[in-house]
């Protein structure tokens, strides 16, 4: 079974292991997006490890007011924010609703904002439909607005099945899986860049 956040086994303290964080703008359970970040996952270089943000759900919606300095976070943030620290890279993909990001997605977005868990965090784009033409450029604004590291080669969009894609199928399309890797080696490269900075 693919590795949820929180779920990893301990690393040996030997591995240097960097640690994407996929997180589906979709919460269908038959989401294509999610589909096509675990089949990222099959196709993940040695040495990285990637795990899937599974709890956009549970955030509740963002205030200001919950949000202000000293403020204890509603646990659901803690996890969602403490996910993303650990992450050395983040890895999104999402569908697009009525031309903009998915609500669940922007508004947990907006949770971080102000605590800045993706400030310098290399980010990658993915679109498992090539008809969103709309929420690709909208979330790369969000994004850099944000201080994340858009990094180029692992913003794509591809084309999967909407129902019934299964990761393993996505990865043996030798087209698919070549776009895959390209992105999955950007994030690898950009995550040894921070580390030598
Ligand atoms: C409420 C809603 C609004 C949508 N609006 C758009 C849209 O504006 N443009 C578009 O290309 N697709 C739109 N779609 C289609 C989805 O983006 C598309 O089916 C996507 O591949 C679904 O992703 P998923 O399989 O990860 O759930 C919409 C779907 C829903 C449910």
């Amino acid at each position: 079974m693919a590795a949820e956040f929180g779920e990893e086994d301990a690393d040996d303290p030997g591995d240097i292991v960097s640690k994407v964080l996929t997180i589906s703008g979709s919460l269908r359970a038959d989401s294509s997006n999610s589909v096509l970040l675990r089949a990222a996952e099959l196709v993940a270089p040695q040495g990285v490890t990637v795990l899937h943000y599974t709890a956009l759900a549970a955030i509740p919606a963002f205030s200001p007011d919950l949000d202000e300095e000293g403020a204890v976070p509603p646990a659901p943030v803690a996890h969602w924010r403490a996910a993303l620290a650990q992450a050395d890279a983040v890895l999104i993909s999402s569908p697009e609703y009525a031309h903009g990001i998915p609500g669940a997605l922007k508004n947990a977005l907006d949770w971080v904002v102000g605590s800045g868990e993706l400030v310098n965090k290399p980010v990658g784009v993915l679109s498992a439909s090539s008809a969103s033409a709309f929420v690709h450029p909208q979330l790369i604004e969000v994004l850099t607005t944000m201080n994340a590291m858009m990094v180029p080669e692992a913003i794509t969009m591809l084309d999967i099945p909407r129902r019934g894609a299964d990761p393993a199928q996505i990865t043996a399309d030798p087209g698919l899986a070549f776009a895959l890797r390209g992105v999955l080696s950007g994030l690898a490269g950009a995550m040894t860049a921070v580390v030598l900075r």
